[in-house]
């Protein structure tokens, strides 16, 4: 016989259509309060959802229905009472109150039901966390990272942990943050778990990495943070059409995934369920050169600087990387995801093999996302020839001496293989259709913030 703890009886407001009829204990605070004549109503929520609780003056003693009158917003309390179906209350169950005691009395809680600007509610974001909208976020953010493992673990891919402390460069080096390493000179916090990602691939055949990564990037966009996490499937023996295929179906599940264990979350969050209920497979797919062929058919031009400093606009040219300008012309014609490969080999990282059948382009992939989404995953097939990695290598201008261990394993039983990462903070701001990625993390750091 197993023992039951006592923490295993607590009962929770998601779990309270158990409950009906049945007189329970909730723990929480106190969301919102209002009060008419012998009636106190207190929105009530313990993290997991959000109940009605009434205190009636004639069911309760004075002393708590003083409590219940007088109580602020955010102050913790421990309420006992009859659960009982309201279908008009949120939630759809409602607390006839007998006890209620107070844990502790909040004074002035800064954010009140009126509306705040961001830069108030950034600051006090260790609070806004608490809102409704971000929690509902937040956990829609927890079932994306679910599904992903799910997913992975399903398909017999091993989570490996890459190292975050790094002596080295991976998606190029003018976005690594650098710090001192003891007497060993400088470290970067990673751009990318890839590198090792790939190690772990020879050692253990199909991987995943998943965790925080950092890019010192000077970009105030809705999209950009200076660290996010990132999950890296890498796989030996997988080419460039394995991992876009691989690519729809995890997105196509962590969808589904959500749709499913989150519908409460996204409808709060007012999102289209439609839109996401078409994400299947398969998606659109175009190449690089298609792409830009298709700017150039839809006049879709590019800001130029002239050498006297003027803007001007001209026909997007072959060879340039997209902006978020182009991706978004671009996806408007589409209502699921479409994946870009077989970019300029220019434009993309070093360790990306080049298309046998076209040497100016990369076996590279991008998905994008519908709906202004923008870039959700990147990912290619890795060069797996020591002299033409090593090549690469000296082209970018990276120190020969650093890549020494990942020529290694070209120089040991190399094998085709192939991986992508997808950004965790851009795929929830695609699934709940929140405007800026600020909101997809519990605590952002960006360009101007770095607290709380
Ligand atoms: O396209 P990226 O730079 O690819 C890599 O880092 C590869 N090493 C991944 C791999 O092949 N294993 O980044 C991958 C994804 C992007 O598609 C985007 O979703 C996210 O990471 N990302 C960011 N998310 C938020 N803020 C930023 N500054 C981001 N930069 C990239
Ligand atoms: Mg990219």
């Amino acid at each position: 016989m197993s023992i039951r703890s006592r923490y295993q009886s607590y009962v929770w407001v998601e779990h309270l259509s158990r409950y009906v009829g049945e007189t329970v204990t909730l723990r929480g605070w106190v969301y919102h309060r209002t009060r008419k004549g012998k009636l106190v109503f207190l929105r009530f929520r313990d993290g997991t959802g959000i109940c009605q609780c009434v205190v009636f003056k004639p069911n309760v003693s004075e002393e708590v229905f003083e409590r219940a009158r007088s109580v602020t917003q955010e102050s913790s309390a421990v309420v006992t009472g009859t659960v009982r179906e309201e279908s008009r209350a949120p939630g759809g169950y409602e607390i006839d109150v007998q006890e209620l005691e107070i844990l502790h009395l909040a004074v002035d809680y800064p954010i009140t039901p009126k509306e705040h600007g961001p830069d108030f509610l950034l600051k006090h974001r260790h609070l806004w966390i608490r809102s409704p909208r971000q929690a509902a976020i937040l956990r829609v953010r927890a079932g994306v990272e679910r599904a992903i493992r799910d997913f992975l673990d399903g398909n017999g891919f091993i989570e490996a942990d890459a190292p975050i402390l790094t002596p080295s460069a991976c998606e190029g080096t003018s976005t690594l943050f650098e710090l001192e390493y003891f007497d060993l000179g400088n470290a970067y916090l990673s751009q990318s778990g890839q590198l090792y990602a790939e190690a772990l691939a020879m050692a253990l055949g199909k991987v995943y990495t998943f965790g925080p990564t950092f890019r010192a990037e000077r970009s105030k966009t809705r999209r950009h943070l200076t660290e996010f996490w990132m999950v890296e499937p890498e796989a030996a023996f997988f080419t460039l059409d394995d991992i876009m295929d691989m690519a729809e179906d995890m997105v196509e599940y962590i969808v589904q995934y959500v749709l499913r264990h989150h519908r409460r979350e996204l409808e709060f969050l007012g999102r289209d369920l439609g839109k996401l209920e078409k994400v299947r497979r398969p998606f659109y797919r175009m190449s690089y050169t298609e792409a830009v062929e298709w700017l150039q058919q839809h006049d879709v031009k590019l800001h130029r600087k002239t050498p006297d400093g003027k803007e001007i606009l001209v026909d997007f040219p072959w060879g340039e990387d997209f902006g978020a300008p182009q991706e978004e012309a671009l996806m408007e014609q589409f209502d699921k995801p479409c994946i870009v490969h077989r970019y300029p080999a220019e434009v993309k990282a070093f360790y990306m093999k080049r298309d046998p059948e076209d040497p100016r382009v990369v076996l590279a992939m991008d998905m994008l996302a519908p709906e202004k989404g923008g870039e959700i995953i990147g990912g290619s097939q890795r060069e797996d020839d020591y002299e033409a990695l090593k090549q690469r290598i000296l082209e970018h201008n990276l120190p020969l001496e650093d890549f020494q261990w990942y020529l290694d394993l070209r120089k040991y039983g190399s094998v085709p293989h192939s991986g992508f990462g997808l950004g965790i903070e851009r795929t929830v701001r695609w699934i709940t259709g929140v405007e800026h990625i600020r909101e997809t993390i519990p605590f952002p750091r960006m360009l101007y913030r770095i607290e709380p």
